[in-house]
This record gives structure tokens, C-alpha cells and sequence, in this order.
């Protein structure tokens, strides 16, 4: 058993109460937490760095995220951040999404194969989206919930429309559910989370992207 930073266990622990404690904002229903699986270590998000492009408006996210009713966890990411290392999922690429969006997202595990906190599920993180981004409509099995942390990015579901979050709103997506995430002028910061074991580079993006604009 590796150490696990104590902070970190402990805000990963707060971030799933949280979460557990709170309903999804679609369906009013509450979101089923699993209890951890344990696993081995292996590599899923190969591309790691720490000077990802959008991690410029990471500061600004930061102080968003302590600035509402969730800011004792906004406040704790700040104090574990040395602890965490930033990603991209290694199978997305210009080809199937767009240097704007790969110039604009990075996500941090908290827990998982390659995560500081060692299990097989759930897998949980930070999503990092800079201002004017899309995170263009994809889907995978695994069933997922979001906890958004900062105001003014939108959701859009299936092949349904655009709606606001705030920092506060679950969302949760069904096994193979389409999903897309956008910013406006703010960043986004929001913890994701896997409720299923799944391999995070075993994501389909969906056709429907090219028409989704807007
Ligand atoms: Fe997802």
C-alpha cells in the first residue's frame, strides 16, 4: 500500500459525500455511490505534463471554486494540487476533436489505476476546461456523475439543447449517454467521477459534434 497524502484522502472522501448527498439535476434522483473496487497500478492517461495550455486559467478556477457554497472543497484542491498531475486522455487527438478543445481541457485523477488514491473504481478527478471551450459530445460505459465546482458553463445531453450549471449541480450520465460540456468567459472546474470500472481511453465521440454548434 502506497501513502496516500492524508488531505487528499480526506477531500476525496468529502467530494463523494457530497455527492452522494445530493440529487441529479435532471432527474431529481440521487446518484448511486459504489463502494471502491480496488485495483493494480497500470498506465491509462499516458499524456501527463504540467504546462498543458489551459492550465493558465487554473488560478481563476480556483478562486471560483472557493468562492460558493462547495468552497471547503474549492479551497482544498488548491492545498492538494502539488499531489495531483494533470492529464489528457492519450486517444484524443486533432483527428477526432480539435486543437481548441486540446489547447483547452486537462483533467487531474484523485482516484484510479494511475491516480494517487489506487483503486479500480470509482475513478475520480478534475476536469479543467478553459474559457470559450467546447468539450464536444462523446459517451462510454462506464456510468458517470459530475459535481461542477465554478459558474457559467453549460451541459448539453443526447441531442438535446444547451442548459446552465451552477457550481453545485449533479449531473449524472447513464452508461453510453451522450454528453457535452462548454465554458463561456469563466473556466470551468468540475470533479468527475466513474461509478463503473472502465478504461478512460475507451471513449467514442459522437457524430453528432459536427452539427452541434450552435
Ligand atoms: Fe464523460
Amino acid at each position: 500500500m502506497h501513502n496516500v497524502n492524508p488531505e487528499l484522502a480526506e477531500l476525496n472522501q468529502l467530494i463523494w459525500r457530497t455527492i452522494a448527498a445530493r440529487r441529479d439535476i435532471v432527474s431529481g434522483r440521487q446518484v448511486q455511490v459504489p463502494s471502491t473496487i480496488a485495483g493494480e497500478r497500470q498506465d491509462c492517461e499516458s499524456r501527463f505534463s504540467d504546462s498543458f495550455t489551459v492550465l493558465d486559467h487554473l488560478q481563476r478556477a480556483l478562486s471560483l471554486a472557493s468562492e460558493n457554497e462547495l468552497a471547503e472543497i474549492g479551497a482544498g484542491f488548491a492545498r492538494v494540487m502539488t499531489e495531483l498531475r494533470w492529464s489528457q486522455n492519450p486517444n484524443y487527438t486533432t483527428d477526432n476533436s480539435s486543437q481548441s478543445f486540446l489547447d483547452g481541457y486537462a483533467y487531474a485523477g484523485f482516484s484510479g489505476p494511475d491516480a494517487p488514491i489506487l483503486c479500480a473504481a470509482p475513478l475520480g478527478g478534475l476536469v479543467l476546461l478553459g474559457p470559450d471551450v467546447v468539450y464536444p459530445s462523446h459517451h462510454h460505459q462506464p456510468k458517470e456523475v459530475y459535481l461542477v465546482l465554478t459558474p457559467g458553463s453549460q451541459w448539453c445531453l443526447d441531442e438535446g439543447g444547451w442548459f446552465d450549471v451552477a457550481p453545485g449541480s449533479l449531473i449524472f450520465h447513464h452508461s453510453w449517454q451522450m454528453h457535452a460540456m462548454r465554458t463561456r468567459d469563466e473556466p470551468l472546474l468540475a470533479f468527475a467521477g466513474w461509478l463503473d470500472v472502465g478504461d478512460r481511453r475507451a471513449i467514442g465521440w459522437s457524430e453528432y459534434n459536427h452539427r452541434s454548434g450552435e
